[in-house]
């Protein structure tokens, strides 16, 4: 692959001029949705362009197609940056819709005890799970917070991510919930990821109001989410609905306030057990049911009549050495707006790789290469009510682009494991690239 400057073109008013051009890949591959209503949510299969281009002028897509067709439709800026990508895949930016990246402490000896034979459920029960991380991030300050999560970020960045769903839910406590949300806005500033911020204050029950679950609810709906909508801190509000942490009916009266406050709604919801989540989800019109591992037929059609996106997290049921996993194989048949994202956290799901979950995905949920790619990008984004602005390429949409160490976009869930992005573009600039890898000289024949 080769970076050149264009030799200053002359401009014509008629064409749109491309600020970056990335040309001669030998795929482009892309869902496309922008023909759509505004508003539809569905599934949508991935179109493959065989020495495909896209270019893009600021922070903008422009045209997308074979590379003689988009060079035929743009003017090229004097300064602008062109990518020859030969034998590369270019994709949309990964759009990864559920992860709890900020946090403190570490779990590593409760890897080891579920190795041993404890269960998650145990472990949590115990006081350890989410309370465990809720004791150390208590300790930490907004600066530590931010400090401990950056180099998560420069991983997700490398494995291909460029927008992130952050949540809260490891402070518990109104000061601490809001320092983490802070945190989550502070990284917002200083990477180049987007992180789109999620009040997740109900994710367990905090040591201190074990016997006074009531309390702990009326604090998260009279307090906290009055204060992080004050501050503008948050854009969605989760809740773990789940035996043994939130109740359906404590689920309900959360996201209801939630939903009076303006919200979208999100529910971890059927992860260990058949809770009802699902059908909560359905009845509030969330925007996102996620995890559904335990859900059936019956709260599929629940979630698809009221539009709600269904999120499935294989690695987190992976990881907890779990063995049901969500329907996704159904979700797409039933034509759902799949989402898959990696739950990235401390305990259930500790990979930032959306391309290794995208490989249990397929090997867990029979989804096809082009079915986990899909859902890794135009489903994140239906997750995130970012749907006209990311998750494909199509003019207009954010250039937000992808070129992987790859020739065909099946390797990229072939690989399993393996970090394969040469280079992430976000808004219209480069923002991470391999050329600083170590080049090593050719042995001598
Ligand atoms: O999505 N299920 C609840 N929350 C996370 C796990 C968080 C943790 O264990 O720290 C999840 O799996
Ligand atoms: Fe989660």
């Amino acid at each position: 692959m080769s970076v050149s400057k264009a030799e200053g073109n002359a401009l014509s008013a008629s064409k749109p001029v491309a600020t970056l051009l990335i040309r001669n890949a030998e795929q482009v591959v892309t869902a496309e949705n922008l023909a759509d209503p505004p508003g539809t949510k569905r599934w949508h299969p991935l179109r493959v362009i065989p020495g495909g281009a896209v270019a893009c002028a600021g922070d903008k897509i422009v045209a997308v197609g074979p590379t003689d067709e988009v060079t035929a439709r743009v003017e090229l800026a004097p300064n602008a940056t062109v990518l020859d990508v030969v034998g590369r895949v270019v994709t949309p930016g990964l759009v990864d819709c559920h992860t709890h990246p900020v946090f403190a402490g570490s779990r590593l000896d409760e890897f080891e005890m579920r190795l041993q034979g404890r269960s998650y459920e145990e472990i949590a029960a115990a006081g350890g799970g989410i309370r465990s991380t809720v004791r150390a991030v208590r300790q930490a300050s907004e600066e530590e917070l931010v400090r401990q999560a950056l180099p998560r970020l420069d991983d997700f960045l490398a494995l291909g991510t460029t927008t992130l769903e952050a949540k809260s839910g490891y402070g518990l406590s109104t000061e601490s919930e809001l320092r983490m949300l802070r945190a989550i806005r502070r990284l917002d500033t200083l990477h180049p990821i987007d992180l789109v911020p999620t009040f997740l204050g109900a994710h367990e029950i905090p040591d201190e109001y074990r016997d006074r679950r009531d309390a702990y609810v009326r604090l998260v709906t009279e307090e906290m989410l009055p204060a992080v909508r004050e501050e503008g801190l948050a854009e969605f509000c989760d809740v773990f609905c789940e035996r043994g942490v939130y109740t359906v009916e404590e689920a309900r009266t959360v996201l209801t306030r939630a939903k009076e406050l303006g919200f979208g709604l999100k529910i971890h919801a059927e992860q260990l057990s058949h809770a009802g989540g699902t059908r909560l989800a359905a009845e509030l019109g969330a925007v996102s049911a996620d995890h559904l591992d335990w859900c059936d037929e019956d709260d599929l059609e629940a979630l698809q009549s009221a539009n709600v996106v269904p999120v499935v997290l294989p690695g987190a049921v992976f990881f907890l050495g779990k063995e049901r996993y969500a329907p996704a194989r159904r979700m797409i048949e039933r034509g759902m707006p799949l989402a898959v994202s990696t739950d990235y956290n401390p305990g259930s799901c500790p990979t930032p790789s959306l391309p290794m979950t995208g490989t249990l995905a397929c090997l867990r949920q029979r989804l096809l290469p082009a079915e986990a790619l899909v859902a890794s990008t135009l489903g994140g984004a239906y997750a995130l009510n970012r749907e006209r602005q990311l998750g494909t390429l199509e003019p207009g949409k954010q250039a937000d682009v992808v070129v992987w160490k790859a020739a065909d976009y099946r390797e990229l869930f072939y690989h399993f494991g393996v970090a394969r992005a040469e280079r992430v573009i976000k808004k219209g600039q480069v923002v991470w690239h391999t050329e600083c890898e170590v080049r090593r000289p050719l042995p001598p024949p």
